[in-house]
């Protein structure tokens, strides 16, 4: 993470508005864009400033969604979100949907901060979503893949809604 950011006033102020908009709607962003334009530089500096709002938890995974390496699998990355809000390894289901299902109720009732770095696509993403009103995601989808790397003239896209079937950008 840089220092400081160049030109990202903008997008940190409408992350805090998405914030702010209250618990009424799922506090939920994706951020799109090139490889090399920022976007987990955004995010994770966003985060660093919220750090004592989300200071009970903050989860981050990197998917590889745009890595020639296969993506990340939900069920691994659940095992680890589930131990690092506190349940034992004996407690871990050994069923994806079961461990998603244990995911929503152990972040039912905690204000919690979840990175999901480079998805690959929607799917992906659905079993990682909090539950809890109090919660906050951020997404980050490479698009166009295989850009060059380091294009601090461009800048990240955000949006806040998200396709629930489908693909996460065009493609
Ligand atoms: N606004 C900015 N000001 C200064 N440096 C920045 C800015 N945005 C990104 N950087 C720097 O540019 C590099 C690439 O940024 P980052 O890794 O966040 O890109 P990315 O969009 O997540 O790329 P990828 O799709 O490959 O994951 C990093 O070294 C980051 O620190
Ligand atoms: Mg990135």
């Amino acid at each position: 993470m840089p220092p400081w950011l160049i030109g990202r006033d903008a997008l940190l102020s409408e992350l805090d508005r998405v914030w702010s908009r209250g618990a009424s709607q799922r506090r939920l962003v994706v951020l799109n864009g090139m490889g090399g334009v920022g976007k987990t530089a955004l995010a994770l500096t966003w985060l660093h400033r919220r750090s004592q709002t989300f200071s009970q938890t903050n989860l981050y995974v990197d998917l590889n969604g745009s890595r020639l390496v296969h993506p990340a699998d939900p069920g691994e990355v659940l095992r680890g979100f589930l131990i690092a809000l506190g349940v034992s390894s004996a407690d871990m289901p050994a069923d994806v949907s079961q461990r998603a299902a244990l995911f929503r109720t152990a972040t039912a009732d905690h204000r919690v901060a979840v990175l999901l770095d480079d998805v690959a696509s929607a799917a992906q993403v659905l079993p990682l979503l909090p539950a809890g009103p109090d919660s906050m995601t951020i997404v980050t989808c490479q698009w166009p893949r295989n850009t060059p790397r380091r294009r601090p003239d461009k800048a990240p896209q955000m949006a806040t809604g998200f396709p629930v079937d489908g693909q996460i950008s065009p493609r």
